[in-house]
């Protein structure tokens, strides 16, 4: 275990960035090492050991082979949905790699080309996106509960020269069918990729082989193995889209340089793990936690990692998550608490966590939402290891806010606080008018830069909206979206987005690309879209329509036409399942609907009537509104 403190190794984090980093760097192996730590581009934005070289796959696969460690496990595939357990060694999984990036060579693929993934949790998901940084190419992936419209977006913004599928996925006890779902988006999309891989998983969904369609197995037997390319630490190993506060996600750039030491370092100082040690991240490939913690960090690091293909329940019940740490001897594991609030309400007393041993574990990690105290406790009863909130995003690819795991000391747990900013992350509060907030007072978390490696540079294609959405709000800071305090010991709490993004079972998305799908109703004038709470998924969307004059359309219709059409274009995993009918929306004179205070209403919470509302007579009909077409959930929280 890590002989240093935190106080030191954050002071020196924060007082001489490029000395700590390139320190840092120096536990990776560069091609060629990077002389200068921090450096600026034209737009005035900051970089990472520019002028070194590496290659990701080679760091998290063939590095550790020439380390002598080939026969270590590198990744098991615990898959509960298909009954199966595979392990894959670092020679394995680097053979099927070098295959699958010489097959992808064969098809044009180049360094700087991007290639999009759209697949389930299997290997294959995980030896494409290793075998898009073995070339070089940038992968882009997109999580399967996303809609065939919402995959287009991304086709037409990344341009990917091909993409990489598999026949179907497996949710709980029904087969998702995505090659069909590709060519629709493919259709729908303005650029058109030259050819599409396609996994078979043999599960009878429909195949429909296109004539640019390839046969994943067919290319991997005709391939040769090809080695890594050499890249610049500067350039993009991957893009991932997140929601924003448009209709239109945003594409997080990810270097291959700082990201790699980031990766590493968090794998030992925030995570407290040994290389050779089993980690597990609960999540998906398609979310920034799949790419940082099921598959770069842990390989990176020299452990070994986890695939799940599951639901913490009905897969088949809320013991799944115990047997994988029992059967593994997983050391840490890292999942959403919505997934622990599922487990727990199958499972309240725990029993079913006794019928295994978990003696191994170490520490529970959470994040993705807020970590509402009684999931807190409940996991350190029932596990009886230390469970810690962290606090980050896709735009910084590792943890902002966290108890550091690898120092000698830990800081007690406060419920509610994510603990402290983590080395390399200047956390400040700030007001509105850019001033720090006091010890205490609430307000816009922001993170002075430069932010440390491994964070986004840049938007994808969008530097304009990258200084707008994040640089402009407070000069020389990163604004994070989101809102919070720090206390008089320096806890960071997390109090909830500022914009229009939700938290929906930790999957992140926009209500204004909802609020998109839900206007284009032909019955419908205007509507609103807010997250409101929910027990098991944190936060849920609901929809606000007023009808158009004249319109007969029944509730129920309405709701059930807005509810297909929201999983239709963006997918189930939006889970809009309420649709109100109000009269009028509430507004500010200048036309601004008063999401906030609708918000508020829905939660049965206090609230303040702005002096800019134009008619404050709506609150009252809104709050009828949710007692009248909200039983259940409104009964619930206010009645
Ligand atoms: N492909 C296709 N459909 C998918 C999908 C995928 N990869 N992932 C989810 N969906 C679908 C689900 O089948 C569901 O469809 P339905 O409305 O027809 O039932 C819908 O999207 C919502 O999915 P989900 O949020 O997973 O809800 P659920 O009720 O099936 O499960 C939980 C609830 C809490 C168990 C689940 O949300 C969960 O495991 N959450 C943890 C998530 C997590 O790890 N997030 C972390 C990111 S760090
Ligand atoms: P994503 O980019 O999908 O990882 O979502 C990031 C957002 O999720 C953050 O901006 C927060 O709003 C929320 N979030 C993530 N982790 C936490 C946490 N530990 N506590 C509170 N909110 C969190």
């Amino acid at each position: 275990m890590e002989q240093r403190i935190y106080e030191q190794d954050f002071k020196d984090s924060i007082n001489d960035p490029e000395r700590f980093w390139m320190d840092q760097a120096a536990q990776i192996q560069w091609f060629q090492k990077p002389k200068q730590a921090l450096a600026k581009d034209e737009h005035g934005f900051y970089h990472w050991f520019k002028g070194g070289k590496l290659n990701t796959s080679y760091l998290a696969l063939d590095y550790h082979i020439e380390n002598g460690r080939g026969d270590d496990i590198a990744l098991i595939y615990d898959s509960p949905v298909t009954q199966s357990v595979e392990k894959y060694s670092y020679l394995q999984l680097r053979d099927r790699v070098s295959r699958l990036a010489g097959g992808m060579q064969r098809l044009g693929v180049e360094k700087g080309d991007t290639v999009i993934i759209y697949m389930p949790m299997i290997p294959e998901a995980v030896v494409s996106m290793l075998a898009c940084a073995r070339l070089g190419a940038i992968h882009s992936v997109v999580f399967g509960g996303f809609a065939p419209h919402e995959l287009a977006i991304r086709i037409d913004d990344a341009k990917p020269k091909l993409i990489i599928t598999a026949t179907s996925g497996i949710e709980v006890d029904r087969i998702i069918p995505y090659k069909p779902m590709v060519d629709e988006a493919i259709q729908k999309a303005t650029h058109k990729p030259e050819q599409v891989i396609v996994y078979n998983r043999k599960l009878g969904a429909v195949r429909p082989d296109g004539e640019n369609d390839i046969d994943y197995a067919t290319l991997m037997k005709i391939a040769d193995p090809v080695r890594w390319t050499e890249v610049d630490a500067t350039d993009p190993l991957y893009i991932l889209y997140t929601s924003g506060t448009t209709g239109k996600p945003k594409g997080i750039i990810r270097d291959n340089g700082g990201h790699a030491v980031a990766m590493q370092y968090s794998m030992k100082h925030i995570y407290g793990l040994h290389p050779r040690e089993v980690f597990w991240a609960a999540s998906d490939v398609g979310w920034v936690v799949g790419h940082s913690y099921i598959v770069y960090a842990p390989l990176i690091y020299g452990c070994t990692t986890v695939l799940f293909e599951g639901k913490p329940v009905r897969t088949p019940d809320a013991s799944t998550f115990w047997r994988v740490i029992s059967d593994h001897d997983v050391k840490v594991m890292f999942t959403a608490p919505t997934a622990i609030r599922a487990i727990k309400k199958e499972d309240p007393e725990g029993e079913l966590i006794k019928q295994f041993d978990m003696s191994g574990l170490r520490y529970l990690f959470l994040a993705g939402e807020r970590c509402d105290v009684s999931t807190l406790h409940w996991a350190e009863d029932q596990l009886n290891v230390p469970v810690i909130d962290h606090w980050w995003q896709t735009e910084t690819g590792w943890p902002i806010v966290a108890n550091m795991m690898g120092f000698e000391t830990h800081f007690e747990v406060k419920p509610g606080s994510a603990t402290k900013p983590v080395c390399g992350y200047n956390v400040q509060i700030l007001r509105e008018d850019g001033t720090q907030a006091n010890r205490g007072e609430e307000g816009y978390v922001a993170v002075k830069l430069p932010l440390p490696p491994g964070t986004l540079p840049n938007l994808w294609g969008d530097a304009e909206r990258f200084v707008k959405g994040y640089l402009q709000k407070f000069e020389g800071y990163y604004f994070s979206g989101d809102g919070g305090y720090i206390d008089e010991e320096g806890y960071v709490f997390i109090t909830g987005r500022v914009d229009d993004i939700i938290n929906v079972a930790g999957y992140r998305l926009s209500t204004a690309e909802m609020e998109e799908v839900v206007a284009k109703h032909p019955d419908v004038a205007e509507c609103c879209v807010v997250g409101i709470e929910d027990d098991l998924k944190g936060q849920i969307p609901m929809a606000i329509a007023v009808l158009k004059a004249g319109s007969a359309i029944e509730h129920f219709q309405l709701q059930t036409e807005v509810v297909a059409d929201v999983r239709k274009e963006i997918g189930p995993v939006a889970s809009l399942k309420k649709v109100l009918v109000a009269e009028r929306l509430p507004k500010t004179r200048s036309g601004k609907i008063l999401r906030k205070i609708i918000r508020a209403i829905a939660d049965g919470k206090e609230f303040n009537v702005p002096s800019t509302i134009d008619d404050p007579e709506i609150l009252t009909e809104i709050q009828t509104l949710f007692q009248d077409q909200m039983v259940g959930i409104y009964e619930k929280k206010v009645l």
